[in-house]
């Protein structure tokens, strides 16, 4: 199952992403995938991970030896390899950096290589999360395309929200496809709880779940500390584990 986290720069996903990776390591049972998809990321800080070697930067690296490569070595087999190494595993899950985007000129055949072997490495997991960058570009391009759960993470401006609607319709032109769409709302305060409900209903996106303002996230961020590492009682993590609960059944 593949679940995306998607929404406007600065709205919460690397904070839900991580949390519901760990929400889904908890269980014991799954292997998981987190893939960090996002160029201006910090999933791998949040889960306490550190990442040598990104997919960009294989992918640069190849390019530059292409005509080096010893006769023989295909590239197909040489990315496999690459894109092997570049995972990180730990013990509760595994992590793969997309990294920077490809840059001008034509890289198709290597991105389309690489889609493949992501594909591929995505179907030795129960769960893949996804940790989106804000335009989705990234989703379209260069990781799979098919996602199960599209989650689309809203703060608690109207404008937030509308953002959030031009998400779906990104999706949809971007020919990215999913079987579920849901609304997290963060950073939730209750005065905001009841409209913000109500714009959801608006624009037509079923609210999955609230994940309110939790002054241990801010802190967390604040001092650099993994938020994978947060209290197994602190408020945002408690809604995100309801949320996995609802996708993960
Ligand atoms: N529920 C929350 N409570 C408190 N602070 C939050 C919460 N969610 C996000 N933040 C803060 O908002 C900022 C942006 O969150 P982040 O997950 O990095 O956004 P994104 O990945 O969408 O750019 C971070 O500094 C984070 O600490
Ligand atoms: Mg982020």
């Amino acid at each position: 199952m593949i679940i995306a986290v998607s929404g406007k720069g600065g709205t919460g996903k690397t904070v839900v992403a991580s949390l519901l990776v760990r929400s889904l390591a908890e269980r014991d049972t799954y292997d998981i995938l987190a893939i960090d998809s996002d160029p201006d990321s910090n999933l791998p800080e949040a889960l306490g991970v550190e990442v040598e070697r990104t997919i960009g930067e294989i992918r640069e690296e190849l390019l530059e030896k292409r005509d080096s490569l010893p006769p023989g070595v295909s590239w197909r087999s040489r990315l496999e390899y690459e894109a092997m190494r570049a995972l990180v595993e730990t013990e509760g899950f595994d992590l793969l950096s997309m990294g920077r985007p490809e840059g001008p000129g034509c890289y198709c055949a290597a991105n389309h290589v690489l889609r493949e072997i992501i594909d591929t490495l995505a179907k030795n997991y129960d769960y893949v999360i996804i940790d989106t960058e804000a335009g989705l570009e990234h989703l379209s391009r260069r990781t799979t395309q098919n996602v199960d759960t599209m989650l689309v993470v809203t703060d608690t401006s109207k404008r937030g929200i509308t953002t959030a609607a031009r998400i779906r319709e990104l999706a949809e032109e971007l020919q990215v496809k999913f079987r579920d769409i849901y609304l997290v709302i963060n950073r939730a305060t209750e005065d905001t709880e009841q409209k913000l409900q109500e714009y959801a209903r608006e624009i037509g996106l079923e609210v999955i779940g609230i994940v309110p303002e939790d002054e241990n996230v801010r802190r967390y961020d604040y001092e650099g500390r993994p938020l994978i590492e947060l209290p197994a009682d602190t408020p945002a993590f408690s809604a995100v584990r309801e949320i996995a609960e609802k996708i993960a059944r």
